[in-house]
């Protein structure tokens, strides 16, 4: 049995993501040292953008009509099914790019969806105790210019909690491009105290994901 962690920033040595993942990924490494972790990351290993319409159009033909890469899509949503129903802990690091959802994570989850063990209801990940990590190069906290530009962490919220029902942290941290964007030096302090709070968070939640380990069917 398994920790599944994704990781989908495109930098991936100087990933911010990367690092809160780490520090979840370690709690439960140190509780549970006779586990693997499995790992799916989609930069290096992105999902072809054609995967998804295979895979559903494949529901349409009869079986024996369905095309090779029809075939192929089926089998990688199958994959990823399995890794998620697999996992006894998952664990999403995931950016928010163009003021959206990383489209690596959305072709991920539109594939691993069409498995129909994932179903609608979520039965199959139901109560699955999962974190989310999601960080961002801005700021777009209520009575920030930008409020309401994120479009990436509600979504990942819905879909994570709501769709498929898991047992849901989220380790959010804002201002990643501060000490990188220089228009951004007036928050440092900011910055530096919300780096801070995730980085606790995120120790906090893998503790709490370890600990429920055994407990979760
Ligand atoms: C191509 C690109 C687009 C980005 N778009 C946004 C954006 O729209 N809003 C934002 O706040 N940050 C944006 N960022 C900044 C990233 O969210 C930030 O650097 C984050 O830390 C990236 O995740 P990582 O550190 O795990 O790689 C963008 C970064 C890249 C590389």
């Amino acid at each position: 049995m398994s920790l599944f962690r994704l990781d989908a920033s495109i930098l991936p040595s100087s990933s911010a993501s990367r690092s809160l993942a780490d520090l979840v990924e370690a709690e439960w490494v140190a509780a549970h040292p006779d586990s693997t972790v499995v790992r799916r990351d989609l930069a290096a290993d992105p999902v072809p953008a054609t995967a998804w319409a295979d895979a559903v159009t494949s529901g349409f033909v009869d079986a024996e009509q369905r095309t090779e890469r029809q075939l192929e899509a089926r089998a990688l949503a199958t994959s990823f099914a399995d890794e998620l129903i697999g996992a006894e802990a998952l664990l999403f690091a995931v950016p928010l790019y163009n003021y959206g959802v990383s489209q690596h994570f959305k072709t991920w989850f539109d594939l691993a969806y069409t498995d129909p063990r994932i179903d609608t209801q979520g039965t199959a990940l139901r109560g699955k105790p999962a974190t989310l990590v999601t960080v961002l190069g801005g700021n777009y906290a209520p009575g920030t210019p930008k409020e309401g530009w994120d479009h990436s962490t509600a979504w990942l919220r819905r879909v994570l909690e709501d769709v498929w029902g898991l047992d849901l942290r989220v380790v959010e941290r804002p201002f990643t491009l501060v000490g990188v964007n220089p228009a951004l030096d007036a928050f440092a302090d900011t910055a530096a105290a919300l780096k801070e709070k995730a980085e606790t968070a995120a120790t906090a939640y893998g503790q709490e994901i370890a600990a429920l380990r055994g407990r979760v069917a």
